[in-house]
């Protein structure tokens, strides 16, 4: 997969990381750069073509399929995050509302997508996952779980679309420096070192991108059960 000539469709980016996407593919040479969001007139960059597309609905999520027939590169981008813990007021629905938007968006998102790919010689796929895909804080603790889910999601996309030739990435990362995490008092990467890494490993057929330290830390501490110790936050 080259990023030059590429035609890219990136979902939420109307700001944050989708627009940092967005913003880097166009630098990059892609030949067509697709921005999706809610609300179309909320893309204002200059130069992408802006697609209406909530992640949740799935009549736009196929005239969105259908008006981009040329897509070769899918970024799955778009998340939402409530902010709760499991036990807490209202996390039920927290959690549903997570999981429509960061598992069954990606989820729809990815089915309405893959032939359009598969026509344009498979192409690439990146779902934009978490550290949180693999640690739970009690503060954000649905969110981890949807995030977990949406790794899971990552892994059985690569297996079934191996046949057509996508190269299906998950893109980890822990804060980022972006409206999702303004309320968090923590080291966060730009949002722009986090794009250029990631499109680098799309480049080089990578099929996992750990985006920081905290990631490749909590990567490397899977099979010791970082995940067991004791919450941080
Ligand atoms: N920020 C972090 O620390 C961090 C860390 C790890 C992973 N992530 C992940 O990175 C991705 C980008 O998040 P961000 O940091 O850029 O957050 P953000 O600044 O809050 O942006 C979220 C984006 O997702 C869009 N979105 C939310 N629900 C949507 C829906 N139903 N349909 C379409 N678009 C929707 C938003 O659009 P609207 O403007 O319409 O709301 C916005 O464009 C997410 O998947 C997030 O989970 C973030």
């Amino acid at each position: 997969m080259r990023i030059a000539n590429s035609v890219a469709f990136v979902t939420g980016a109307n700001r944050g990381l989708g627009l940092a996407f967005a913003k880097a593919l166009l630098a990059g040479g892609a030949a067509k750069v697709y921005a999706a969001a809610r609300d179309p007139d909320s893309i204002t960059l200059p130069g992408v073509i802006p697609v209406r597309l909530d992640v949740v609905n799935r009549q736009e999520i196929d005239e969105a399929a259908r008006a981009c027939p040329d897509v070769d590169l899918l970024i799955n981008n778009a998340g939402v995050s409530r902010g709760s813990a499991l036990l807490a007021a209202g996390s039920v629905e927290a959690a549903r509302a997570e999981m429509e938007t960061n598992f069954f968006g990606p989820l729809l998102v990815s089915r309405a997508f893959a032939p359009v790919l598969s026509r344009n010689g498979g192409g690439a796929l990146l779902n934009v996952l978490s550290a949180l895909s693999w640690i739970t804080f009690p503060s954000v603790a649905t969110y981890s779980a949807s995030k977990a889910a949406a790794w899971s999601l990552t892994n059985g996309l690569r297996n079934e679309l191996r046949t057509q030739g996508t190269q299906v990435a998950g893109l980890h990362v822990g804060f980022m420096d972006t409206d999702m995490a303004a309320g968090v008092d923590a080291p966060k990467s730009r949002p722009e070192d986090v794009v250029k890494l990631a499109l680098a490993a799309i480049e080089a057929g990578e099929e996992e991108v750990l985006a920081d330290d905290v990631s490749r830390n909590l990567k490397q501490g899977l099979s010791a059960g970082v995940y067991l110790a004791a919450p941080r936050r």
